[in-house]
């Protein structure tokens, strides 16, 4: 159902897309003069005029339709009466929107609408916010002449298959919206009108039930329905909103913008907003709707405490959790060092808490032991970025997109991963821009729906920097790359270098074919396609980084994008999607162990010194822990305390076993969470943390782009995760008082150069803000690197091809590669929450046919998968879209133990696991493995350690 937002009149609707040109004409509507540019409608022009003509089928976000002719004009000088959104604005038009015969075609067109309407308004779920209803009150409406006894559709049948959206035909008129909304915002042609005439309803597939089509429940239809046919379930439960508040989506790195519609404190539903810099619009399945998490029964909402994690938890106060973790850590540093505790960061908290969290690391605990969940996902696109362009960050803006000629994807699945960068992709690629895939699987974008990838590069799982290599080893011997801008923007000695590498033989792609599996003539000619592309751009995601040369791939690609010349402008740059709503933050605000906010290295002198005197303390100017670093020091038995706050490390970190053991040897863990996840089972103390509809803060997305978070209900548990940290801090003895989390941002914005503009009042005016963000660039800056680099010259590097430790043997004759999908995220604790379990209630292991039939295995068996660190079992499922000796499976559940057989093989440079590749055997198998046995048992128990939990009998 289509929705306002209010009354603020942010969410005006111009009835057809807005029209870009240097030329304006002018015309005059109802006498009103008005300057449009070329091709706007007049329907677009009337609005800008402050007209509303009647309208059903037209919707600003939408090519207009011309079906329902409730717009109709008289234009002077022309006959009959044209649809004002299909008739495009003339110089000199004299145009008039409402005249008597108007008036009566438009009732007349409307009498048709209702005679084959349910008359249910008074207990319809879209009463107070339906356009049908607005529409008949808006044309006078007052007699249905033709009665409603008549050939009708009100007996047709709802389909409830979906689980957030109903779709009942009785209330279609028919408009064509959904329609379009499916093929040009979504791009995924899931519907269509089925039927002539009067027959004519919407069809999901062939006419088959919503749940079992190709839709992907993003909405777009829902929202466009100008009536209760296409409905939100929670509006049906719950009724309309009083009071809507704007906020980002805490789902993946695209950072929707989204409208909370709210009763009190009560969320009724959930829409993106039109406004939204990074998504017009538009949303995913997981922003959209999967927002049921937040009131999940499982939420932790007590502090609790424990001395042993044998132990059950007994029920605290906050003054008496926060007292016990820090006695603890306090006890723990007098008897093993200043540096045998340490904390996490989580890339899923607002950026003023994550920058909180590693200020308490460094200010309170006195070092440098912070690490982030970017440390397992995007840490070498900070390495690889910083040591090329200068800075650790995508080049671009999302909208760049549209101006590009050829994208190239590599080891990233935007349509599962970052849904709505995937849509905008899509878009433009129907408008004919060429399209080379790097990927060991087929993902979606290779083939569907009007989209035919022109290069799929199905290489071997480990073998990017060899692709990579073989691609710019193309570009260079041909002469394709950018002469002038190599000469202008880049170290000229440093390019020569790269060149004669890249020239060597044992580059070329006949020479790499043997090691990446690809054939030399598909590789020159995806390479050829790419250099002469005026705008290139490339996008990559974790099946860059989580390898053991995901930094030397990053910058492998940043070479290609500086070699072609596609940097510094729209339409091109280089664009890490990342995982999490804010891995870009978490990254920016120091929550690596070498890093002040800002980016600013630990032995900078002149970088400490500003801090030093901000807080008030002495910094260390020695990198911190790693996390993996954390786990080895804990064996050690020199890492003795831990506070983690929103991350899951026991689920999303390799090795589980070795994790498990690890945090064993921990005799502290403070884990502050939404719920009771796979970590919190190895703590001692919980700390009921906020969901994002609980919190002021901001994020920022895999674009730079810093947006508002803000509050529709207060914290379950009583205290946002800033204020928990905050009041953890005071206790460790290091004073730390903020009343809000915008005086965060202040001191954020007063101690790093790139945020010194960033404020919640200029926020809150421009919407959203894109670092750097200062003097220089008051109002941020979209587009990266446009007259220089930030390092001054373009750093071409070497990157020679390094062969992974882990190769497959006769033992371990498979790669195992991994990866997520669309309606799950990460680690599943949201997700698996809501109903998006329904698609995906397990992890399975997708494997190739030839594969399977060597196993004598096939689809639904159990299969045991077992590699170097240890084994699990999953489902099979024998799919196509993998090649020969290549497994896939995600890592949403934890029963999977998708990390019980990823090793502790990581990335050179950053320790970035390499996730995507590791050796294994596949067998059939009758149970569970062994240690996911072990996992129920553990799981019992710690449940039932929650759910009976004991009052606290420490003093407070
Ligand atoms: S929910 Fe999205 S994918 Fe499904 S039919 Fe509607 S627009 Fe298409
Ligand atoms: S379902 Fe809604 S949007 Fe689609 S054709 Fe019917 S009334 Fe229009
Ligand atoms: S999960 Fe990502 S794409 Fe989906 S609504 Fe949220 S931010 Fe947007
Ligand atoms: S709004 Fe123009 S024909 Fe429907």
């Amino acid at each position: 159902m289509a929705h306002q937002c209010g009354n603020c009149g942010c969410d005006k609707d111009f009835g057809t897309p807005e029209k870009f040109s240097d030329t304006l004409i002018e015309l005059e509507i109802d006498r009103i003069k008005v300057t449009v540019p070329q091709g706007t409608s007049v329907m677009r022009a009337a609005a800008m005029a402050g007209i509303e003509i009647p309208k059903l089928c037209a919707m600003e976000s939408l090519e207009p339709f011309g079906s329902c002719r409730l717009c109709l004009v008289e234009i002077d000088g022309r006959r009959g009466h044209p649809a004002s959104c299909t008739t495009p604005a003339e110089a000199g038009m004299k145009v008039h929107t409402e005249t008597s015969q108007l008036a009566k075609i438009r009732r007349g067109v409307m009498e048709l609408y209702i005679s084959d309407h349910p008359l249910d308004c008074l207990i319809c779920p879209a009463n107070g916010n339906c356009e049908l209803q607005t529409m008949a009150g808006r044309v006078g409406l007052r007699e249905v002449r033709y009665g409603y006894e008549g050939h009708n559709h009100l007996s047709l049948q709802k389909d409830e298959s979906n689980p957030y959206f109903t779709y009942d035909p009785s209330k279609c008129i028919v408009c064509n919206r959904c329609v379009r909304a499916c093929e040009q915002v979504q791009g995924t042609f899931a519907l269509t009108i089925d039927g002539r005439g009067f027959e004519s309803r919407v069809s999901a597939g062939q006419n088959e039930a919503f749940l079992d089509s190709d839709c992907v429940s993003c909405g777009a239809c829902v929202l466009s329905c100008p009536t209760a046919t296409l409905m939100e379930k929670t509006l049906i439960e719950r009724g309309q909103s009083d009071d809507h508040i704007v906020t980002t989506c805490a789902y993946c790195g695209v950072g929707c913008s989204l409208v909370a519609e709210v009763k009190g404190t009560q969320v009724v539903n959930m829409f993106p907003n039109k406004n939204g810099d990074a998504n017009h619009g538009h949303a995913c399945v997981k922003g959209r709707f999967a927002w049921g998490y937040a009131t999940h029964p499982d939420r932790l909402t007590k502090p609790m405490i424990r001395e042993k994690i044998t132990d059950p938890w007994q029920e605290a106060t906050w003054e008496q959790a926060i007292e016990f973790a820090a006695t603890k850590f306090k006890a723990i540093q007098a008897k093993y060092g200043q540096n045998s505790i340490g904390g996490l960061v989580s890339s899923r908290c607002t950026n003023e808490e994550d920058y909180l969290v590693q200020k308490l690391v460094r200010a309170a605990f006195g070092n440098n032991n912070v690490d982030t969940c970017a440390r397992v996902c995007h840490s070498p696109t900070g390495y690889g970025l910083s040591a090329t362009f200068g800075t650790s960050a995508g080049t671009q803006t999302f909208d760049s997109v549209q101006d590009a000629d050829v994208i190239m994807l590599i080891g990233v699945n935007p349509t599962d991963g970052h849904p709505v960068v995937g849509s905008q992709i899509k878009r433009r690629l129907r408008e004919g821009a060429g399209l080379i895939v790097v990927d060991p699987r087929e993902i979606n974008m290779v083939n569907s729906a009007h989209i035919h990838a022109d290069y799929h590069l199905k290489l071997r799982p480990g073998t990017n920097v060899a692709m990579a290599n073989a691609l710019a080893h193309v570009i260079v011997s041909e002469g394709l790359y950018d002469e002038n801008f190599i000469n202008e923007r880049c170290d000229p000695k440093e390019f020569q270098t790269w060149k004669n590498f890249i020239l060597e033989p044992r580059n070329s792609p006949e020479e790499m074919q043997e090691i990446t599996g690809v054939p030399a003539d598909q590789v020159r000619g995806a390479a050829r396609l790419f250099a002469a592309a005026p705008n290139g751009t490339i996008y990559y995601g974790l099946g860059v980084t989580e390898h053991s040369q995901g930094s030397t791939m990053v910058i492998a690609i940043a070479n290609l994008a500086m070699a072609t010349g596609n940097i510094g402008r729209t339409g091109v740059g280089v664009n890490p999607l990342r995982g999490q709503n804010n891995v870009q933050g978490s990254c920016d605000l120091g929550a690596f162990p070498h890093e002040l906010p800002g980016y600013r290295h630990v032995s900078n002198a002149d970088a400490r010194a500003v801090f030093d005197a901000a807080w008030g303390v002495t910094l260390q100017n020695e990198p911190g822990l790693r996390i993996p670093n954390m786990f080895e020091a804990a064996f050690e038995g020199t890492f003795k305390g831990l506070y983690c706050q929103g991350e899951d490390i026991a689920q999303s970190d390799p090795n589980t076993q070795h994790v498990e053991a690890a945090l064993r040897q921990v005799e502290c863990i403070v884990v502050q969470d939404l719920f009771l996840n796979e970590t919190a089972k190895f703590a001692h103390v919980l700390l009921p943390g906020a969901s994002f509809l609980e919190k002021d803060g901001t994020f920022t997305n895999a674009e730079r782009r810093i947006s508002r978070v803000r509050k529709v209900a207060p914290p379950l548990g009583g205290y946002g995760d800033w204020e928990a940290t905050m009041m953890l801090a005071n206790a460790m003895g290091y004073p730390m008082h903020y009343d809000h989390p915008s005086q965060i941002m202040d001191e954020i914005a007063e101690l790093t150069p790139t945020f010194k503009g960033v404020s919640y009042a200029k926020l809150d005016e421009m919407g959203s803000i894109q670092w750097p963000c200062n003097d220089d660039a008051p109002e941020g800056t979209p587009t990266m690197h446009i007259d220089g680099f930030v390092r001054g010259k373009g750093h071409f590097m070497n990157t020679e091809y390094v062969a992974t430790d882990e190769k497959v043997t006769r033992r371990f004759p498979l790669i195992l590669t991994t990866g997520r999908i669309l309606s799950q995220y990460n680690v599943g604790a949201q997700t698996r929450r809501t109903k998006n379990s329904i698609w995906h209630p397990e992890d399975i292991l997708e494997l190739h046919p030839h594969d399977a039939e060597e196993r004598g295995i096939v689809d639904g068996d159990w299969v045991g998968i077992q590699s170097r660190a240890g084994e699990t079992v999953l489902h099979a499922k024998v799919s196509t879209r993998m090649q020969p000796g290549v497994v896939y499976t995600t890592f949403h559940h934890p029963f999977s133990g998708a990390n019980v057989i990823t090793t502790d093989n990581s990335d050179w440079a950053t320790n970035c696991p390499e996730y995507k590749v590791t050796a294994v055997q596949v067998v059939k198998v009758a149970q569970p493995s062994e240690w996911q046995q072990r996992f129920q048992q553990f799981r019992g128990d710690q449940e039932t350690f929650l759910k009976k939990p004991k009052k606290a009998t420490v003093d407070s």
